[in-house]
């Protein structure tokens, strides 16, 4: 028998289509606009944070935050081993090398004590992501990244809305 089994079976509905197709039939205000700013306002209300500023892609975002870090040509940033490709383009777009550590089993985000091993002289930031939904043990990376005086770029772009503690 020859099952395929999905990674993701990814959530939209009617409301995501007419939203979509709305925007689409102005015929202009892609870029920027007043659907781009309600979405902020709608997001910085949601997660509870004073500002938000949306990208085209998720690579953008990542690419964005580590250029806002100053991050670069040498340096090294850690990168989970299973993820979105975009974790490891984007320090490869800035000239710095993704470092691969390993996850661990029960969430499948970045193993804390892989991450510690991982980290050298050249380490400048961390980007763990929530896979699939789940969030990462991001208690524990936070504390490396801030004992460690490293830059931690959470990428939830796989579980925006997720909680964590929900075990
Ligand atoms: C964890 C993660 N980071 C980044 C991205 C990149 O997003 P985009 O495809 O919008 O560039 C994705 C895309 O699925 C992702 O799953």
């Amino acid at each position: 028998m020859n099952w395929k089994i999905p990674l993701f079976k990814i959530y939209w509905d009617k409301d995501d289509v007419r939203a979509v197709s709305s925007a689409i039939k102005k015929g202009m205000y892609w870029a920027i606009g007043p659907h781009i700013e309600e979405f902020e306002k709608g997001i910085s209300e949601y997660i509870g944070a004073k500002y938000s500023t949306v990208f085209n892609s998720g690579t953008s975002a990542l690419h964005a935050a580590l250029l806002a870090h100053d991050i670069g040509s040498g340096n090294e940033v850690i990168v989970p081993s299973f993820t979105f490709i975009a974790t490891a383009n984007a320090p490869l777009f800035i000239g710095a090398r993704p470092v691969f550590a390993d996850i661990e089993e029960k969430t499948y985000g970045l193993d804390p004590e892989d991450v510690k091993e991982k980290i050298t002289e050249k380490t400048k930031a961390i980007i763990p992501i929530h896979c699939g939904g789940c969030p990462c043990l991001i208690r524990e990376l936070k504390e490396i990244a801030e004992d460690n005086d490293l830059v931690l770029i959470e990428d939830a772009a796989e579980a925006f809305g997720a909680r964590i503690d929900f075990w």
